[in-house]
């Protein structure tokens, strides 16, 4: 069996990432939590497990283990360890915008919408494409992104470039209109709505825009929609929507966002 050691403090959002990990990837998220974080998944092949622990965010690393492990003491060498993000942070990419979506967030999206390597991957509303780059650098194909912004736009395709990810298409557009932009449905998708980490970025009704987007989402979208929103937001729109387990995750003290997926 391998135990994938969690890391970060939110355990219950590493768990998350972990399991829509392993759907896309084996087709499986039966996961046993044997120390809060330690998750123990069993009948994995070596090479399964090392694909999984590269794709993710927050999992610090996967060991075989004969025994059910009590606590970190007990792991012994990792069989491979999650790859290194910081170093895409949004003022290291080449075009910066204070509101993209950081690396962790945007690999856990992609991982908690299980994300399916070699299909396509949408972000309807991309900014300069932090969510894309780490669905691109998974191996989603093509890689979509839609903003309502023409310099977003812009800025996500020098990205995308900068960091070889070529097969992308971009428009600038409206996500509520993401059915007439696309030119047929989707495996996946992410969102980071803007809902004020700056005040003066929240837009005038939150609850309204991720509601047309999440219901225009729902006719191109074949898998999950992952999506980090806050959570005064989430409480208005959450019950119109079948969804994944929810995961609150504290920013500051203004500010809590949960993460969850419409199920596809
Ligand atoms: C928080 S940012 C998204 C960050 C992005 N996910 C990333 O990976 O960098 C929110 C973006 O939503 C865009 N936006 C706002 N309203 C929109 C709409 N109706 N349709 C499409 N994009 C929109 C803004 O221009 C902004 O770039």
């Amino acid at each position: 069996m391998h135990a994938f050691l969690l890391a970060g403090d939110n355990p219950d959002l590493a768990l998350l990432e972990l399991k829509g990990a392993l759907r896309a990837e084996v087709g499986r998220t039966d996961v046993e939590l044997v120390h809060p974080r330690i998750a123990i998944v069993r009948g994995l092949k070596d090479e399964e497990a090392e694909i999984v622990v590269r794709r993710l965010a927050r999992t610090h690393s996967c060991h075989r283990v004969e025994e059910e492990p009590q606590g970190p003491e007990d792991l012994g060498r990792p069989l491979a360890t999650r790859e290194k993000l910081a170093d895409r942070k949004p003022h290291l990419r080449p075009v910066f915008r204070p509101d993209s979506t950081e690396p962790f967030l945007a690999r856990t999206l992609v991982n908690v919408a299980a994300a399916p390597r070699g299909e396509p991957f949408l972000d309807p509303m991309c900014n300069v494409g932090g969510i894309l780059i780490e669905a691109g650098l998974i191996g989603c194909r093509p890689v979509i992104g839609i903003d309502v912004r023409e310099e977003m736009v812009k800025g996500a395709r020098e990205n995308l470039e900068a960091y070889g990810i070529r097969d992308h298409e971009l428009h600038v557009a409206k996500a509520q209109d993401v059915e007439s932009v696309l030119e047929g449905p989707v495996a996946a998708c992410a969102l980071d709505p803007p809902y004020g980490r700056a005040s003066h970025s929240r837009p005038r009704d939150p609850v309204r825009l991720l509601m047309e987007v999440l219901d225009a989402l729902t006719n191109v979208v074949e898998g999950r929609v992952a999506l980090a929103v806050a959570d005064d937001v989430w409480k208005e729109v959450g019950p119109s929507f079948d969804h994944g387990p929810v995961v609150e995750d504290r920013v500051h003290s203004s500010l809590t966002r949960v993460v969850t997926y419409l199920r596809g």
